[in-house]
C-alpha cells in the first residue's frame, strides 16, 4: 500500500467512514461536585487536601463543574462535530465507600448524562477506573490488597446492570501503568504510595481486576465492544551503545509493556526488568486463567517520546529519562517534547501483537499556555499539534496497521492531576472563575475537519 505523504492535507474522508472521532474526559478531572448527592471521597480528595501534593495546592473539589454543566458541555461536544464522547463513572458516586449500599443519586447522573448523550446523537464511550478510588478502599488497602478483585467486580456489576442497555464501548481502566507508577511506587499520584512493596502487588491485582471486570461485561453487555486504555511511548536510546540500547529496552518493559503483555497472554516482562520478578510472591496458583482477556480493541495514548540512558545509580531499571528541557525541542507546558512519530511507531509496535483486533488512539493532545484575547484562544501551537499527530495515524493506517478512532484529550481544560490547573489541555478554554467556556482556534480548526 502506498504511504501517505505527511504533507497530505488532512481531510476526515481519508480516515474512512467507519473511523470514531471523539473526545476524552475523566470524572475527577472535570465533574466537581465532590460531595454532592451522596458521592463518598476518593483518594484524589483526600490526596489534593494534603499539602503540597498537586501544584499551587489546587483541588479537584469544583473542577470544570461538569457535574452541573454536562448538557451545555455535550452541546459542546456535538456543536464541534466530534461524535463520540468518552467519559468516565466515579465509583464513589456509585458506591460512596466502595462496596455496599448503592447510592442511587450516582446512578441517575450517570444515567442522565448517557441519556442525553445519546439524544444528541453523540456515542458514549465509558472508562469504568480513571483513578478515583473510593478513600475508604484506599483504607482497606487500595490496590495492595487482593480483595480488590472483589470490589471492583462488584463496581463493574453495577455498572454494567445499569447503564449496559445503552453503552457498548466499555474501556474497563485507564493507563495502568501511571496510576500504578504514579500512585504506588513513585506516590507523586494519590493515593501517594512508595516502594517495590506496594508498587507489586498493585500491579498484580489490577491485572486480575481488569481481567475480571472485562469478563463482567463480556456476560452482562450483549454486543459490548469491550477494550482497556494504555499509555505508551516511543523509546529511544540517548546514544548508539549498547549500554543505552540495554537501557532503552528495560525502559520500553516498563513503560510499554508492563500491562499489555500479561493482558494478552504473554506474562510480565520480568526477563527484561529483573526486579519485577518480586511480582510472583503476589501470584497464586490458578491466577495466570485470569491474566488475560480477549479484548474487542485496544486503547492507545500517547503524548511524546523518551530518550533513555545507561544510568547506574537509578534502583531497579539502570535507566533514566534524558529530560526533553535538555535536549533543545519544542515543548508542550508538561515539558514533553512535541514528537509526532511517536504516534506512529506506537501503533505499529502495538500493532504487531497479533493477538490485538483493533487499535483506537484513546488519548492525545497538548497543554500549552494558552491565553484569551478580545475573547479568543488563538492556539496555533495545539493546532499543529494535533495535525502533525494525526498525519502520522492516517499514515499508520494507509501502511496497514488497523487503527480506527482517534479521540482528543481533552474537551475542557481540566484539573490535570498533580499539576493542578495550570496545563490547559482542552479545545475550550475554561475560565475558573466563571466556568465561562471559550471554543479555543484548536476546537474550530477540529470542528471544520469533521465538519
Ligand atoms: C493521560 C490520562 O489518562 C489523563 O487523565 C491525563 O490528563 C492526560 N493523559 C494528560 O496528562
Amino acid at each position: 500500500m502506498d504511504t501517505a505523504n505527511l504533507d497530505t492535507p488532512l481531510s476526515k474522508e481519508l480516515f474512512g467512514d467507519d473511523f470514531a472521532w471523539g473526545v476524552s474526559t475523566a470524572a475527577l478531572q472535570i465533574e466537581g461536585s465532590c460531595d454532592a448527592d451522596g458521592k463518598g471521597p476518593s483518594i484524589w480528595d483526600t490526596f489534593s487536601a494534603k499539602k503540597g501534593k498537586i501544584l499551587n495546592g489546587h483541588s479537584p473539589s469544583t473542577a470544570c463543574d461538569f457535574y452541573t454543566r454536562y448538557k451545555d458541555d455535550v452541546d459542546l461536544v456535538k456543536a464541534l462535530n466530534i461524535t463520540n464522547f468518552r467519559f468516565s463513572i466515579a465509583w464513589s458516586r456509585i458506591l460512596p465507600t466502595g462496596t455496599g449500599e448503592v447510592n442511587q443519586a450516582g446512578i441517575d447522573y450517570y444515567n442522565d448524562l448517557i441519556n442525553y448523550c445519546l439524544q444528541q446523537g453523540v456515542e458514549p464511550w465509558v472508562t469504568i477506573y480513571h483513578w478515583d478510588l473510593p478513600h475508604a478502599l484506599e483504607e482497606k488497602g487500595g490496590w495492595t490488597n487482593r480483595e480488590i478483585v472483589n470490589w471492583f467486580s462488584n463496581f463493574v456489576e453495577i455498572c454494567a446492570q445499569n447503564f449496559g442497555d445503552r453503552v457498548k464501548y466499555w474501556m474497563v481502566m485507564n493507563e495502568p501503568a501511571v496510576f500504578t507508577g504514579a500512585g504506588y511506587f513513585l506516590g507523586i499520584h494519590a493515593p501517594g504510595r512508595m516502594g517495590l512493596r506496594n508498587f507489586l502487588p498493585a500491579i498484580h491485582h489490577v491485572v486480575l481486576s481488569i481481567v475480571a471486570g472485562a469478563r463482567i461485561l463480556r456476560e452482562l453487555v450483549a454486543d459490548a465492544q469491550i477494550g482497556n486504555t494504555f499509555s505508551c511511548s516511543y523509546i529511544e536510546p540517548y546514544a548508539d551503545k549498547p549500554r543505552h540500547f540495554k537501557a532503552a529496552k528495560r525502559a520500553d518493559a516498563l513503560i510499554n509493556r508492563l500491562y499489555i503483555e500479561p493482558l494478552l497472554g504473554l506474562g510480565y516482562p520480568t526477563d527484561e526488568v529483573t526486579a519485577l520478578k518480586g511480582i510472583y510472591k503476589y501470584v497464586q496458583p490458578g491466577d495466570e486463567a485470569n491474566m488475560s482477556f480477549d479484548f474487542d480493541f485496544i486503547g492507545i495514548q500517547n503524548y511524546t517520546r523518551e530518550i533513555v540512558k545507561y544510568s547506574f545509580f537509578t534502583p531497579y531499571i539502570g535507566a533514566s529519562l534524558v529530560k526533553a528541557e535538555d535536549r533543545g525541542v519544542e515543548l508542550t507546558d508538561m515539558k514533553w517534547e512535541v514528537y509526532p512519530p511517536s504516534i506512529y511507531h506506537m501503533i505499529k509496535k502495538f500493532n504487531a501483537y497479533p493477538q490485538i483486533k483493533k487499535l483506537i488512539i484513546t488519548e492525545n493532545g497538548a497543554a500549552f499556555p494558552d491565553v484569551v484575547f478580545d475573547g479568543q484562544v488563538d492556539d496555533q501551537k495545539r493546532i499543529n499539534y494535533l495535525q502533525t499527530h494525526l498525519q502520522q495515524v492516517l499514515k499508520a493506517k494507509q501502511d496497514g496497521y488497523n487503527v480506527q478512532g482517534y479521540f482528543v484529550w481533552t474537551l475542557t481544560d481540566n484539573f490535570e492531576w498533580a499539576e493542578g490547573y495550570h496545563p490547559r489541555f482542552g479545545l475550550v478554554y475554561v475560565n475558573f472563575e466563571t466556568q465561562q467556556r471559550i471554543v479555543k482556534a484548536s476546537g474550530h480548526w477540529l470542528a471544520n475537519l469533521l465538519r
